[in-house]
């Protein structure tokens, strides 16, 4: 198996073969049902974007692992400096001890955080976990309690960021009750307005709601603590919001006092063509929480605050894993990788993904919207183009028709494909992966 493989996808045997069924069937006695798949892929190995499954069928991966793979597969480079970290120290606790590697990231991350302020950072084993220091970080600063987030956002599946989360009603049903005055409002979202009006004439209504109504009505913005918001909403469909949206909804933030928290776990390290997705808009955020493809597959997130916002005492949060050695080597790797080239290949070869995507949604009547930046694409699925329903049976079956054919897809949101391949992705695989989903999308009726 090769990274370069051109024989990539080939199906030998229709999966899932024996052998993953084999898997599959123990897996599922013992795993819990909560879990999401999609499909039946089981895994042998992984490397770029090459899969290769139980029973030798070798798969393009368009999804890395959920955006998680930045530098794909078993990058060599992030393999071995985790190799020789994890001969010299596999755990100390950062909370407690002194090592290199976590101060080095520290030090990485906030250089490489959007905006000038001196920053500060403290580490984390997931998205999720990130997400919680953030919304504990804002309240201990501002000594606020209230939190507005977007309707369509995901920010993990942990009580207090499971309260932000608004995107699947099965993840929040029978949880209640969550975090009190949590406040969720209409994202940004020009293809399906939560306010039906089009944009520029909507003069950014998206934003200018909360101190025309919000703030008037039900929340009062001086007790409201941090905005967080995702720079594109991910699960919630790739969604990009207008040019204008996260300066203006910054500007609003700072003239209450409310600290803005850019949830970049999907959207970060690269993905998007620049380091964080929030650099597109010139925006600082207070708060940045980052996790996903920051160690290109070990659990990893961070938090990375302005040092004047991360202000609390001693004991106030840590955690015993977060920061862990080899991970942060990983991430040391992965961000390296990223800054000598797999940023520039995101910018490069995501633009002309879209560009090929869009020459595939003139011609297949099932694609409404194309959109993204850099790796990070949404094609969004309508039945009608005036209604814009979303086609959620057909994106579905498109899905599964993929992974037969060997490409390896997820959704997001109610109707589209997400595209989010590992960022060593070349111009020659996305032309494969164009071609599959052409072949794929032919075969489904609306
Ligand atoms: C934008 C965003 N925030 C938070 C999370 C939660 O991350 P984790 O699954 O690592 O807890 C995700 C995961 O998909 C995400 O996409």
């Amino acid at each position: 198996m090769s990274a370069a493989d051109t024989r990539v996808p080939h199906i030998r045997i229709p999966p899932p073969g024996p052998i993953s069924r084999e898997l599959i069937e123990t897996d599922e006695r013992y795993i819990s049902p909560s879990y999401t798949r999609s499909y039946p892929l089981a895994v042998k190995r992984g490397e770029g974007l090459t899969l290769e499954d139980m029973d030798g069928n070798l798969y393009l991966d368009f999804t890395a692992g959920i955006a998680v793979c930045a530098t794909g597969h078993c990058h060599p480079r992030v393999v071995k400096a985790i190799q020789q970290q994890a001969e010299k120290l596999l755990h100390i606790c950062g909370a407690d001890f002194y090592y290199p590697p976590l101060r080095d990231l520290a030090r990485k991350l906030a250089e490489i955080a959007p905006g000038n302020s001196p920053k500060r950072v403290l580490f984390t084993n997931s998205g999720a976990e990130a997400i919680e220091g953030a919304i504990k970080l804002a309240r201990y600063h501002t000594r606020r309690q209230h939190i507005i987030a977007f309707y369509g956002a995901f920010h993990g599946r942990t009580m207090g960021a499971l309260s932000l989360t608004a995107s699947k009603i099965t993840q929040r049903r029978r949880f209640e009750p969550l975090l009190p005055e949590v406040t969720h409002v209409g994202y940004g979202n020009c293809y399906r307005c939560p306010y039906n009006l089009s944009y520029p004439s909507c003069d950014l209504e998206c934003v200018s709601h909360l101190e025309k109504k919000l703030f008037k009505t039900t929340v009062p913005p001086e007790e409201v603590a941090a905005i967080i918001v995702e720079p594109i909403q991910g699960e919630g469909g790739y969604i990009v919001p207008p040019p204008e949206y996260h300066r203006e909804l910054k500007a609003l933030a700072e003239r209450h006092g409310i600290l803005f928290v850019a949830d970049e776990i999907q959207s970060g390290i690269g993905r998007t063509g620049k380091m964080f997705a929030i650099e597109h808009w010139g925006v600082e955020p207070d708060i940045v929480c980052t996790a996903k493809g920051l160690a290109s597959g070990l659990p990893l997130g961070a938090l990375i605050a302005k040092a004047e916002v991360m202000d609390w005492d001693q004991g106030a949060h840590a955690s015993t894993f977060g920061g862990n050695p080899v991970a942060c080597v990983a991430a040391l790797e992965t961000i390296a990788l990223v800054e000598e080239g797999l940023m520039q290949n995101a910018a490069e070869v995501g633009a002309y993904l879209i560009g090929r995507l869009r020459d595939l949604q003139a011609r297949h009547r099932l694609i409404g919207d194309v959109r993204g930046l850099g790796l990070m694409i949404g094609v969004d699925l309508v039945k009608d183009h005036r209604t814009r329903e979303g086609a959620t049976v057909e994106r579905d079956a498109v899905l599964q028709n993929c992974f037969a054919r060997g490409l390896v897809l997820l959704g997001c949101g109610e109707s589209s494909i997400r595209l989010c391949p590992a960022l060593v992705v070349t111009r020659e695989q996305c032309d494969t992966a164009v071609e599959i989903l052409d072949q794929a999308l032919a075969t489904v009726k609306v």
